[in-house]
């Protein structure tokens, strides 16, 4: 059996999409950052980032994900992958627009393109997933940059 979808309403239209388009309206161009990631981040005399990944909550399981902050410039996100951890750029790949965390993955507040945690493209306009950043992980502390 089918369903009618109501005059106005696009059957695109998600409940992402609605909140998107609610954050949108409040967007400022800055995440932020969760206390425990706050205080477990610290930038080097290079600017690259050295943030202590084992003692962040969120990055505790596979598939978690969190702002870690920038580097030169660029909002940098990490999350806890099979077998490590990696580093992304939050810049939207469609225009630059820096991304949002949302419930699943990450959410562009400009038009809407939406990613997975570790930055895989899930719905455009954006055509390819967040940008790697190189990282690397030594003695529970991932050095982003
Ligand atoms: S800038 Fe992100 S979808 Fe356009």
């Amino acid at each position: 059996m089918s369903r009618d979808v109501g005059a106005g309403a696009s059957p695109a239209m998600t409940r992402r999409t609605l909140l998107v388009a609610a954050c949108g309206v409040l967007a400022v161009g800055v995440v932020a950052m969760p206390a425990a990631a706050d205080s477990n981040v610290r930038t080097l005399a290079d600017g690259r980032l050295a943030v202590r990944v084992n003692r962040i909550p969120e990055l505790s399981r596979v598939g978690g994900a969190v702002y870690v902050g920038t580097v030169k410039g660029t909002p940098v996100g990490v999350v806890r992958a099979t077998g490590g951890y990696r580093a992304m750029s939050l810049r939207c790949p469609h225009q630059g627009v820096p991304v949002r965390r949302d419930e699943s993955g990450w959410v562009c507040p400009a038009h809407g393109s939406e990613f997975t945690a570790a930055g895989a493209l899930e719905l455009g306009p954006a055509t390819t997933g967040l940008a790697r950043v190189a990282s690397s992980l030594k003695g529970g502390t991932l050095t982003v940059g």
